[in-house]
């Protein structure tokens, strides 16, 4: 059945191109209802207008966690979204939105490794041969909870620029294959 999600992002958004390309070429069983960022600034915004994809945008500095957090399930229950896809969000989810409903993130590491900023690169500089990617719910605490999917990549003797390139292409990858899974359970 076709399921209503909404993509959380603060950045680039290559996360968001790829599940939007997967919705159009049919690989998930997803409408992408809306996009929620934190920075206004974010590439992520022109490329969800781009696609008519409408963006909300909040701003911790002004509101509450909660406030925010009230706001957007009031934007959930409008366009009827069940399911949340965190694509490089860079703010806590708090309990409200956590109680609300599923929220998957993904984590460019093998989790529980590397939680936090510049996964891939504390990875790479403690020389590690694979790199991986997660894709988890989450619960209260960062980069935690529950896995759908981990892969990863290997290094040997690649530059750190190209060892992020190919984390991103598996990323992009691994994200549709996690939805896919989760769409089937149910
Ligand atoms: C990705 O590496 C994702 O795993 C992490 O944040 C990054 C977002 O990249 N959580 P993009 O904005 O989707 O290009």
């Amino acid at each position: 059945m076709l399921k209503r999600v909404a993509i959380f992002a603060s950045g680039n958004g290559s996360n968001f191109e790829a599940l939007y390309q997967a919705q159009v070429n049919k690989e998930i069983d997803i409408s992408i209802e809306l996009v929620v960022t934190n920075n206004k600034d974010a590439y992520v915004i022109k490329r969800a207008q781009e696609y008519n994809v409408e963006v909300y945008i909040v701003d911790y500095k002004k509101d509450s966690e909660s406030e925010i957090e009230a706001n957007i399930i009031k934007q959930l229950k409008e366009k009827e979204v069940t399911l949340v896809l965190l694509a490089g969000y860079l703010k806590k989810i708090g309990p409200l939105l956590i109680n609300h409903c599923p929220i998957i993130n993904i984590h460019p590491s093998y989790l529980p490794k590397y939680k936090g900023l510049n996964a891939i690169e504390r990875a790479f500089m403690n020389g590690d041969e694979y790199i991986g990617v997660s894709v988890h719910y989450i619960d209260e605490q960062l980069d935690n909870g529950p896995i759908i999917m981990q892969e990863g990549i290997r290094v040997n003797n690649n530059s750190l620029e190209k060892t992020i390139e190919e984390v991103h292409k598996l990323e992009h990858h691994l994200y549709v294959a996690s939805l896919q899974k989760v769409l089937e359970e149910i």
